[in-house]
Formats: structure tokens, sequence, C-alpha cells
């Protein structure tokens, strides 16, 4: 039964709350400019709505922090430990879990075993630690979205889905070299779209007919279940814990960041059914992350993880979440601002090519409306484009396919008025766009650049 009224409802009470400190627009101007123009190097207090991303930024539920209490920190077989395994198999039945401090680690581990030079991963789009740490091996990233995953204002139910056609290519040409093929769910690189569950079982037969395994990059696992639940024929009503497990059914592993959908402020897992392979793993994980029952990990994070895997697949929870991202979009689409079509499930992200078409993607569009949304209200919103991607690994240059800045809305932590707010800066930013400068770097380290490299308005 559909509900009888609109207004989204948080569904929670707030319990404890973190103040925050306005600045003036000059005093912002002052603190980007120290900053180098790199939105990552400003102090967090100065900054009004953070945006930047939803990666262990969402607020704990009383349970969790509760569940912190619980927290056994035994060097080897705590108790912790296996509460969190069980969470984790609960939804995702993999015989090996290997616990790490976050998601780069359990692909660092992943990537470090089973790839190496002349090597190629595809994926739907790598996200930008995973493409660096396939490159790190010196094996090749490739991104294999549909042609729809390309363009933002293409409209479609599963915008992440793999291209099946050039998937079925690479590997009829190149299986031997493939180790692994990846499905980022959502695919957070390429809009927060979700992978339908028809998409994957594709995935999974040309896998299988090609003798490739096939990992899910799953941080967002649980919002890709709901929008299964919504958009996938078959799937109307069904329950998220179900689908989960018939997605991980698909794969043969996974890597996980527990800062996204568990809603940890840290954490993550590499999770497998190769026993080999997991043992290979779990000698990597000794020499940096730890023992193989904690990983990067306390005992009192494994029970928070355990806990925010029961409440992110809860209906109510994931109801409020996707449809208050969806609000944003809406309300932007209303007022003409070019998004990522449709909305995603943790982010709205802004269409800055689109937006600013006389800034050309080498002089950085995404970077100059990210800078102009923060000196305008305090907004910090993270550029996903050329700034990101174009740096290849030879060191030359290249447009990024979109030209994008992210808004992620970390989970259950800003209320309906803060998003009114962040609407109407982006509104009043996007009026006067065609004002907003290009960029230059001045600096810039050889990968990742876009978390420290410094930049220079242009004219
Ligand atoms: C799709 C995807 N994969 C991997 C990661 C890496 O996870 P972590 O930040 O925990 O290292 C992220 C983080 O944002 C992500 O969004």
């Amino acid at each position: 039964m559909p509900e009888p009224y609109r207004t989204i409802v948080e569904p929670f009470r707030i319990h404890s709350v973190e103040p925050l400190r306005f600045l003036t627009a000059d005093e912002r101007a002052a603190k980007v400019r120290d900053a180098g123009y790199n939105l990552f190097d400003l102090h967090a207090d100065d900054v009004l709505i953070d945006l930047l991303t939803d990666s262990g930024t969402g607020a704990m539920s009383r349970d969790q922090w509760a569940a912190i209490q619980h927290g056994d920190e035994s060097y080897a077989g705590s108790p912790s430990w296996f509460t969190f395994l069980a969470a984790v198999q609960e939804l995702f039945p993999f015989p090996h879990v290997i616990p790490t401090h976050q998601g780069r680690a359990a692909e660092k581990i992943l990537f470090t075993a089973i790839a190496a030079p002349g090597m190629v991963v595809p994926n739907n789009t790598h996200f930008d630690t995973t493409r660096a740490n396939v490159e790190f091996t010196g094996a090749e990233a490739v991104d294999l979205v549909i042609p729809q995953g390309r363009d933002p204002s293409a409209d479609h139910p599963f915008k992440g889905n793999m291209d099946l056609d050039a998937l079925d290519a690479l590997l009829a040409d190149r299986a031997a070299d493939v180790p692994v093929v990846m499905v980022t769910v959502t695919n957070n690189s390429g809009g927060g779209q979700p992978v339908s569950l028809e998409n994957l079982r594709g995935v999974r037969a040309i896998c299988d007919r090609y003798g490739v395994p096939l990992f899910l990059d799953a941080c967002r696992f649980a919002e890709n279940a709901w929008f299964i639940t919504l958009r996938e024929p078959g799937y109307e009503g069904a329950s998220v814990p179900d689908v989960v497990r018939e997605m991980a059914a698909l794969a043969d592993g996974m890597t996980m960041s527990a800062k996204k959908d568990p809603m940890a402020n840290i954490g993550g897992w590499l999770a497998l059914r190769d026993d080999d392979l997991a043992e290979r793993c779990r000698n990597l994980l000794i020499l940096t992350e730890g023992f193989p029952t904690y990983g990067g990990l306390a005992g009192r994070d494994l029970e928070a993880i355990a806990q925010g895997l029961r409440e992110c697949v809860d209906e109510h929870y994931l109801r409020y979440r996707i449809r208050s991202t969806a609000y944003l979009a809406e309300a932007l689409d209303a007022a003409d601002v070019p998004t990522v079509k449709p909305a995603g499930g943790h982010a709205v992200y802004l269409d800055a090519r689109a937006l600013l078409p006389h800034v050309p993607p080498l002089a950085y569009p995404g970077q100059s409306l990210a800078v102009a949304l923060y000196e305008a209200g305090g907004i910090r919103g993270c550029e996903i484009g050329t700034v990101m991607f174009g740096l290849r690994p030879d060191g030359t240059e290249a447009p990024a396919a979109m030209d994008l800045v992210r808004l992620a809305i970390p989970r259950r932590t800003y209320t309906q008025s803060h998003v009114d707010y962040v609407i109407e800066v982006v509104t009043d930013v996007a009026s006067r766009a065609s004002s907003l400068p290009g960029y230059r770097i001045v600096e810039q380290p050889a990968q990742l650049r876009h978390f420290t490299a410094r930049f220079e308005p242009l004219g």
C-alpha cells in the first residue's frame, strides 16, 4: 500500500548533536585560497555542509554505540570477530572473510595477490582507489559500463550495468590476462547508479564461459538492492536481505568498505570462496593489517559494523535514504541545474561540463564548480572528473569521461532543512556559472592527485 503522505520522515530522532561553524564569504574565500583550491585541504570546521563523501561520515545509531561497549580486544579469536563474521555471512555467505581497516586495503591485498603487468581488470567503472590499486600492480584498469552510464542526461533504471558485449569481446581476446572481473554496486564513479540482477547474471555467464572469477566492489550493496526492489521486474517488494544474498550468490568474492552502507566510521573486508587465494590474501593481511580475526580493526569497530549491517538493510531506512537523495535531485532538476539522471543512491552528481561549457575539461570545470559552492555557501562537494581520473600512468593528461561534482549525502547526518539550504546555494551558483573561472594545477603527486594537488584560478 503506498503511503498517503509525501513528506520524507527521517526514521530516527536526534539524540546527540554536533555544532556547525558559520564563516563569512570573505573568510571562506581566504580559507580555500590557502588550501590551494583543494577542498580536501580545508579544516573540516570551516565547512558548513560537508558533502565531500558518504564514507565513514554517517551518524551511528544508539545501538551501534552500545555495540561498541561490547568490543572485545583479544588479539586472536575475539567474540567481536565472531559477531562480525556472522553478520557479514548472513548477507554474504562467502566461506572466507578477511577484515581490513577499509575498502582500499581489501583492494590492495586482492590485486597484489592476483594482478601483474600485462594483465587487465575490467569493471563497470573503477572507483579511484580501485583503479589506483590495479594500476599499482602494473595491470590495466578498463571501464566497461553501458553507453548510457557515460551520458549524464540518459535516463536508465540500471545505468551502472556492465556492457556485456564489450566484456565478452575483451574476454574473447584476452581472457588469459584477466585475473578477475569486478562489478561496482552501486557504480559510484558513474553517478551512484545501480546494477540489475539480470545484468549480474549476464556478467556471471560470460565469466563462466571464459573461466574468470567475478568479484563485487560491494560498498553500496544495500542501496543497490533497494533499487532492484523498486525497478527490476520480478523483484517488486522483494526482501532486501534476499536480494543481497542473490547478488552475492552470483559472485566469487567481494571487496567492501564498511564506511558506506554499513554506517561504520571505519572498516572493510575482503570475502571470497577460493581457499588458495584466501590463504595468500591472509598472508598479505598479516604483513600490513593484522591477525585474520581483527584485520586492521579494533574489536569495537567489528561490533559497530555488525550492528550497522543489520540496520542498513532495513526497508524504512532505505526508503528514507533513497527518497531524500531523490528530493535533492528533483529540486535541482526543477531549477534547471544539470545533474546525472536518474538520482544516484548516495549522492547527487552535478554535471559541471554541461553547466560550465566555457571551461574545457583540462581546465577542470568540476573543480571550478566545487570551489564556487564552498565559496558561496560553505558546501564541500567532490570533483569526480578530469582532476580525479585525467592523469594517466605515463604522466600525460586526458579529459575524463564526465566532469561531475558529487554531492554525497552522509547517512542519517543532515536534515531536510540542511538539504534545502544546499538546493538554494547550488541554484544560486548555477545562475552565475558562466562567470566561474577554469583552474590549472600548480603541484601534483604521481597518483591519486585529487587528494593533494594544488590549483590556481586561470585569468
Ligand atoms: C566504489 C568504492 N570502492 C572502493 C572504495 C574505497 O573504500 P575506502 O574509502 O574504505 O578505502 C570506495 C570509497 O569511496 C568506493 O566508493
